[in-house]
């Protein structure tokens, strides 16, 4: 029986490349850097499914592009790079990897947290430039963590195992979303707060709302003035929920005490600024890169886009309604 011609738009992990090599004749970019616009769209054409990163914007162009396709396999959990009204008209199933990388992302989120309050680049920057002088009692005095009010914005999957694991550290927490989380308010005690309650009250604000038109921009010079200049923002999400410009002004007139970011609003670029202050704590999107989540991923991926090959509907599909 014929194979099916799959495109994977950059190089994952090998567990799921495993998984469909058995089905499919399997064709990956050859570069390690994301495609261009160019490269994507002629890549697609004459494929049956196709696996996609974060980087890669699926429009409608792009659907057009690949006619016939059976379907895209998102490579991350958040999907707002791919355009699913656009895949819906067009019967295309989406799909995402929601769950394996969850703890991975909350354990970021956490180092982050304490890179900053603990000054841990600064600290080690000295360290390295070899100009220590010696302990000094007046030195890196960074922020409190145990005891301190920990603000969850979005009590999503990554939210609440990001809050869960704040038990260690005796905080109280506070959390926005749509709805209550009954596991939040059972194990932690947690309290469902409005958002500029949250922002008041907290010493930590930990991210982790999709992006979409109501969350973008979310954090600018307004909400950000909310903020205790003593507090701490982490963004593990998307970085467009932060205005980033407004958050570098913020950062240099001590509105708030740090930032720890993964994420960027102009992936790959960084703001002017922000790069130069030093109370942010700056990673490069990798929240999600640990093995066996990285694999979990690719696994997913490749499970989702299988099933689609199969018509059949992927057990993560964003627009199931396709099958009605
Ligand atoms: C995701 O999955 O959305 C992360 O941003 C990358 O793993």
């Amino acid at each position: 029986m014929a194979k099916f011609n799959v495109y994977v738009t950059r190089l994952i992990p090998v567990e799921g490349l495993t998984l469909l090599r058995e089905a499919c004749n399997v064709e990956i970019n050859p570069e390690d850097r994301p495609l261009t616009r160019e490269e994507l769209l002629k890549n697609v054409r004459g494929r049956d499914g196709v696996i996609t990163l974060l980087t890669d914007r699926i429009d409608g162009e792009v659907m057009d592009a690949a006619r016939g396709i059976k379907g895209f396999a998102n490579y991350a959990v958040g999907f707002d790079n791919l355009d699913v009204k656009a895949a819906t008209e067009r019967k295309i199933p989406l799909s995402n990897t929601p769950g394996v990388l969850t703890l991975a992302t909350a354990e970021m989120a956490w180092t982050l947290l304490f890179a900053v309050a603990r000054r841990l680049i600064e600290s080690d920057k000295v360290m390295r430039s070899g100009t220590w002088p010696g302990w000094g009692p007046m030195q890196f005095i960074g922020g409190d963590v145990t005891g301190k009010t920990l603000g969850v914005v979005g009590a999503g999957r990554i939210g609440t195992a990001m809050a869960l694991m704040s038990k260690g550290f005796a905080m109280r927490v506070l959390y926005t979303d749509e709805v209550a989380n009954p596991v939040l308010e059972r194990e932690l005690g947690a309290r469902k707060v409005p958002f500029e309650e949250l922002l008041r009250e907290s010493d930590f604000v930990s991210v982790h709302v999709p992006l979409m038109p109501a969350t973008r921009h979310l954090f600018n010079a307004g909400t950000l003035a909310l903020m205790k200049p003593t507090a701490y923002l982490i963004n593990t999400s998307r970085g467009p929920v932060i205005h980033e410009a407004e958050l570098v002004e913020a950062l240099r007139g001590n509105v708030i005490a740090g930032a720890a970011l993964d994420v960027y609003e102009f992936e790959p670029k960084m703001v002017p600024g922000l790069a130069e202050l030093t109370n942010v704590v700056l990673a490069p999107h990798t929240a999600s890169a640990t093995r066996s989540s990285r694999s979990g991923m690719s696994v997913k991926a490749a499970t989702n886009l299988l099933a689609m090959l199969r018509g059949e509907r992927p057990p993560d599909c964003l627009n199931p309604e396709i099958y009605g």
